[in-house]
């Protein structure tokens, strides 16, 4: 199963509080941890966080680099606790507008935690989905009768995935707005969407154990006919 999830309401936890944006930053920071080992525990393969949008370079310069702050330093805690749990940490997204130092944080925990399968972390840094498409269709103009399976082939090495991402099952919002915000249009194309009002750092394993609840009595169809109201309406 793929899980999904848009990690949205920081600012507004931190403005509820009087407190500066950055300390509702940090507060999601630390809300991360519990939901990975839940997620991990409950048997989730696919863990995909919305971490920096590329639309989130507009911020305040501050702000920004509070973000990738908190993200270095989590990469650099927490990838040892990923490693002895078997989760299998990798950042997808542009990796051109990252600094150096960044960029080598990444590598490292890629590396030491790429034989890692019980769970893949995929943690979105600088992404934009319709970036990623247009990447990927620029790959992919040469080879005319390249299908469906070769575009997600295309989007997987523009977007540094360490494999071809599986369809996105379900995607959890928090923070109240309902919207995609560019993230995962091609790989949600079928997902559950299931957005909550409670703002990120107050998202905790309750609350996500309530979202995968609540996605297995969704009945999945995928454009097909489910069999129950079929068979009552005798079109069969
Ligand atoms: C999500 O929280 C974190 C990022 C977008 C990086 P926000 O910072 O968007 O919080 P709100 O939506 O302003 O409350
Ligand atoms: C989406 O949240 C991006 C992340 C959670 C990283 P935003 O707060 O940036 O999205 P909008 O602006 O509400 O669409
Ligand atoms: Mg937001």
């Amino acid at each position: 199963m793929h899980v999904a999830i848009i990690m949205d309401g920081n600012g507004r936890w931190a403005v509820a509080r009087r407190l500066p944006r950055s300390a509702g930053h940090r507060a999601g920071a630390k809300a991360v941890n519990a939901i990975v080992e839940e997620a991990a525990r409950r048997n989730v393969k696919t863990l995909s966080l919305y971490a920096f949008s590329a639309a989130n370079w507009g911020r305040p310069r501050a702000e920004v680099n509070a973000l990738f702050t908190l993200l270095r330093r989590h990469l650099l805690t927490q990838t040892r606790r990923c490693l002895e749990q078997g989760i299998r940490i990798n950042i997808f997204g542009r990796r051109d507008r990252l600094s150096d130092d960044l960029l080598r944080v990444i590598e490292r925990s890629e590396q030491l935690t790429a034989h890692c399968t019980r769970m893949q972390l995929r943690i979105a840094v600088d992404y934009s989905a319709q970036h990623s498409l247009l990447a990927a269709a620029h790959r992919m103009r040469l080879e005319s009768d390249a299908g469906h399976a070769r575009f997600a082939e295309h989007l997987a090495m523009v977007d540094h995935g360490a494999s071809v991402t599986p369809p996105v099952d379900l995607l959890i919002r928090t923070g109240g707005e309902k919207r995609l915000s560019d993230f995962l249009l091609w790989e949600c194309a079928y997902a559950e969407l299931h957005f909550v009002d409670c703002c990120w750092p107050d998202f905790d394993e309750k609350a996500f154990a309530a979202a995968l609840e609540e996605y297995s009595r969704r009945e999945r169809r995928f454009g097909l006919l489910s069999p129950a109201p079929q068979a009552r309406a005798g079109l069969g």
